[in-house]
């Protein structure tokens, strides 16, 4: 297996490539379109300049942008259940192209009220999408989370699709018939769902540890083990699936190919360190935790800074985790 991701946007092979940075000279990919002189990319099989080129001719014909706009659905709310105090299962229909572009793991949409003004949206993993309907997770701790169900409200406005809601995705994608280790801890446990929905598919061997974290119950067990996954339930991660998992790298018979962390960075620096003991380093995705208000590489929100001194916009670029300093 690959073990050095090189850094790449998300969008790149997309209907949403060349976006609004290649605009402005701020391509995550292309020389040409950062506004240097030669060309000096990472060859990914398509050639941006090219495609914005050829784009821009295609878009002048029938619009005054250059850049394709994601999907826009306002729907309603088909299911809300809450499952512990701040946390809600929500599930909302959408036409099936709108679906069918969420089914891969490490989707997601922005959510806010079709009556609110833009800055209330905000980022949510899908969780799964069955038919035509999407399935998320909302925890309602903040202001724009609150708003979106108060008043017992079931009117929302669901944008998308969005990519990078996984570091490591192209290890998630590129793995069959492998030893997988899922580890899963507190809202972590929507995305991977959709983690192992799609692993599964690929005749990979899974075992998950999951903990309740601070939403305080594990609510995906029973929905693991009917996918095949081999479910291990653990109080809490910092102890006792630490432990686990110190167990399973120690063993070489037992030791995955490819570990996935779905949960709070906290816990993805705990597998890191982990690993580190044991002296191994395998692949590890993990689930992308930055705070996100645009999602298109614009506002720079979900920066995070690279050991190389790279400053990368999360909500675009696809990286190893380990790649980023520890905040
Ligand atoms: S969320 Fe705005 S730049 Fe990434």
């Amino acid at each position: 297996m690959l073990k050095n991701l090189p850094m790449q946007c998300i969008d790149i092979n997309s209907p949403y490539c060349p976006c609004l940075l290649s605009e402005t000279n701020h391509c995550t990919f292309c020389s040409h379109l950062k506004g240097e002189a030669t060309c000096d990319c990472n060859w990914s099989g398509v050639c941006i300049l090219y495609e914005k080129q050829w784009q821009k001719n295609k878009w002048d014909n029938d619009n005054d942008i250059d850049t394709p706009l994601r999907l826009e659905a306002e729907t309603k709310f088909s299911r809300k259940e809450q499952i512990s105090k701040d946390t809600y299962l929500l599930a909302m229909e959408v036409n099936s192209d709108f679906a069918q572009s969420l089914e891969k793991s490490g989707s997601f949409v922005f959510l806010r009220r079709p009556t609110d003004q833009q800055f209330y949206h905000f980022p949510v993993g899908v969780m799964k999408v069955t038919g035509n309907i999407i399935h998320v997770v909302v925890e309602t701790i903040g202001p724009k989370s609150t708003r979106l169900l108060a008043d017992n409200n079931n009117q929302v406005l669901v944008r998308g699709p969005y990519y990078n809601g996984i570091f490591g995705q192209p290890w998630i994608d590129n793995i069959d018939n492998g030893k997988i280790l899922l580890i899963v801890g507190g809202i972590g446990q929507a995305p991977a769902i959709s983690i192992a929905r799609q692993l599964v598919k690929k005749n990979n061997n899974i075992t998950a540890i999951v903990a309740p974290g601070k939403i305080g119950h594990i609510f995906i067990a029973e929905e693991l083990t009917e996918l095949g996954v081999s479910v291990q339930e653990v109080a809490s991660m910092r102890q006792a699936g630490m432990r686990y998992l110190s167990a399973s790298l120690a063993n070489t018979q037992e030791c995955p190919e490819l570990i996935i962390s779905a949960g709070p960075d906290d816990q993805h620096y705990g597998i890191i360190a982990a690993m580190h003991t044991a002296g191994v380093n395998i692949p590890m995705a993990a689930t992308n935790n930055t705070t996100m208000c645009c999602g298109e590489g614009i506002c720079g929100s979900c920066q995070k800074v690279t050991k190389d001194n790279k400053r990368v916009r999360t909500c675009k670029v696809q990286t190893d985790f380990r790649h980023f300093i520890q905040e």
